[in-house]
């Protein structure tokens, strides 16, 4: 959808090394943890049961470890793993075949699993309940339903919308865990992880630079460690020092609290033409030439998080705090 560095969402530039950085196993898994120590408790007590791990649903934005942690599920629970979405599961026969192909106790991983079809979701239900298959066969007046019994399994659903998630499927999860934002520190970890899986030397005050920047976000972690190590390559001698990488951040115009340009633009814009709002979006977006929704999905939820936008209901209004990063004088109130 966007090419920015600063963008949450998976490009192809991170395909390529992604898969190389994932944790693999719980030790592994950097912060997040209150969604482990559960998780460790879930997972030993099926194993002393001896049985398949309850379904567990994954849910919060875009690259905070989601599939990641699918992955380190299965691990944990020595099982293997089959990986699909959503919105690749078009009839109920595709789901009968990845169900019925599953071996005791394995994970069965569906990512957006808020853009399944209704039609596979009752497919799914009795699957998820009694693992069990209903399946239609024959036409017309000759048609029966026979019963097909499957292999104990754990679902692994994932969502960046959980609202979007129909209130049946929800309630079918045995556990919900909710991915949060990583902090400062922890992400700091992250990058000097994959630092030493790149091989690559880094100073702890450049991996508390990048871990800054990131947006609370592994994955933009992992990119900007990726670009600033090219430069330390060309430009330096190789290792990724503070100096090194305050350079390279500014080369790639992502700014010391991780907004890029086009954040840069929205908010000028805010406070320049519209004197801080409170300003339409609809209007923002005319005058920015962005679609409202790519805004409000894409630009702004970041913004409001930091507190730089806040929602009013006559509009958008630019906060104290924006004005004074942008290098603005905060008019006072008369
Ligand atoms: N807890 C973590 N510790 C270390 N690295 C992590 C962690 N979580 C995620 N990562 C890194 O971030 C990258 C992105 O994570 P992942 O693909 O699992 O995100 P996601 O939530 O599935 O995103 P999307 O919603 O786009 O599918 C992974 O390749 C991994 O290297
Ligand atoms: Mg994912």
């Amino acid at each position: 959808m966007d090419d920015r560095v600063v963008t949450r969402s998976a490009t192809n530039f991170d395909e390529s090394f992604e898969l190389s950085l994932r944790p693999q196993n719980l030790q592994q898994y950097i912060g997040q943890q209150k969604v482990k120590k559960n998780l460790k408790i879930f997972i030993e007590a099926a194993k002393m049961r001896e049985e398949s791990l309850d379904h567990v649903l994954l849910y919060g934005p875009p690259g905070l470890g989601k599939t990641t942690l699918a992955a380190v599920i299965a691990n944990e629970m020595g099982v293997n793993i089959r990986m699909t979405s959503g919105p690749a599961i078009e009839r109920p026969g595709d789901l009968a075949a990845i169900l019925s192909d599953l071996e005791p106790g394995d994970v069965l991983f569906i990512d957006e699993i808020h853009r399944l079809p209704r039609s596979i979701e009752e497919v799914l239900y009795p699957a998820m309940e009694d693992y069990c298959l209903d399946i239609v066969v024959g036409k017309g007046p000759a048609a029966r339903s026979v019963r097909l019994d499957l292999p104990p399994f754990t679902l692994v659903g994932a969502t960046t919308r959980s609202g979007a998630l129909s209130a049946p499927l929800r309630d079918r999860f045995g556990v919900l865990l909710r991915l949060d934002y990583y902090d400062e520190e922890a992400l700091a970890e992250i990058v000097k992880r994959s630092s030493s899986l790149f091989d690559v030397a880094i100073d702890d005050q450049a991996s508390v630079e990048l871990a800054r920047r990131s947006r609370g976000t592994p994955r933009i972690a992992n990119r900007l460690l990726k670009r600033v190590r090219d430069y330390a390559q060309v430009i330096g001698d190789g290792a990724i020092t503070i100096d090194l990488s305050k350079t390279a951040l500014e080369l790639l115009q992502v700014d010391p609290l991780g907004l890029d340009h086009i954040d840069r633009k929205l908010m000028e814009t805010m406070i320049e033409r519209f004197r801080g709002g409170p300003v339409g979006l609809d209007t923002i977006a005319a005058s920015i030439g962005e679609e409202s929704m790519t805004i409000e999905d894409v630009y702004e939820p970041y913004l409001m998080q930091i507190g730089f936008i806040q929602r009013t209901p006559r509009g958008r209004m630019a906060t104290a705090p924006a004005y004074e990063h942008f290098g603005y004088s905060y008019p006072s109130e008369t």
